[in-house]
């Protein structure tokens, strides 16, 4: 990832479910080159509290699903332990399709979250996560995100294994993925916040 952004011109990156901006700290830390970030989460405390250690970050309010940005801004969208606390599949492939909508023409995504090669444990989470006090989320399988990856136009570009737990049951991967579309989905009727770098002219 260090290597891919600093090859990008001024990039801006979005960090889709920022949380108060672990990974911008970071991302910060170990890339010298300059960079727009934009931070969206749908945790009023996590943003604020963001705002407070990472000023320059361009924190906004917004689901996943459906995000008010304008079409093809961002060089580089990052997705880090975010899309398993998206409830179902439809959810899942609309954010998918927002990533597709928002990125530049071969821009970079990278996914970053928890996955399963168990059939009983893509079951038993998608179940469970109905009962609250549970605090369980779907895991989905690792081919399960190829899948919407590839229908919304990306083309993974490689998967690297990141950890397991769960008595390996569960296993990190951090999915790097280019997007190739030749047509690109639009959404006409979205409230639109135009993204410019303060370094563009
Ligand atoms: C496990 S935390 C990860 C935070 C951050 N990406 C990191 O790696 O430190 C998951 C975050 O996703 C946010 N989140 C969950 N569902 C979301 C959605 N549908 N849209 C936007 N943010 C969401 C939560 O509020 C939470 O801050």
């Amino acid at each position: 990832m260090k290597k891919k952004i600093e090859k990008t011109r001024v990039p801006i990156v979005l960090d889709a479910g920022c949380g108060w901006g672990r990974f911008v700290k970071k991302l910060r830390s170990y890339v010298p080159k300059n960079f727009e970030m934009v931070g969206v989460d749908l945790d009023h405390l996590s943003l604020q509290y963001g705002k407070t250690i990472n000023e320059s970050v361009a924190f906004s309010r917004s689901e996943i699903q459906g995000l008010p940005f304008k079409d093809e801004v961002f060089d580089i969208i990052m997705c880090s332990g975010v899309i398993h606390e998206v409830k179902n599949v439809k959810g899942r492939n609309k954010a998918l399709r927002e990533f597709a909508r928002l990125i530049k023409p071969n821009g970079q995504l990278y996914i970053i979250d928890a996955f399963t090669k168990y059939k009983f444990v893509n079951i038993l989470t998608r179940l469970l996560q109905y009962i609250p006090k549970l605090e369980i989320e779907w895991i989905f399988h690792k081919g399960q995100l190829e899948n919407l990856l590839q229908e919304n136009g990306f083309k993974i570009t490689s998967i690297e294994k990141t950890g397991s737990r769960a008595l390996g049951t569960i296993t990190g991967y951090t999915f790097t993925a280019i997007a190739h579309r030749s047509t690109w989905p639009r959404r006409s009727s979205a409230p639109t916040i135009e993204i410019f770098s303060k370094n563009q002219k």
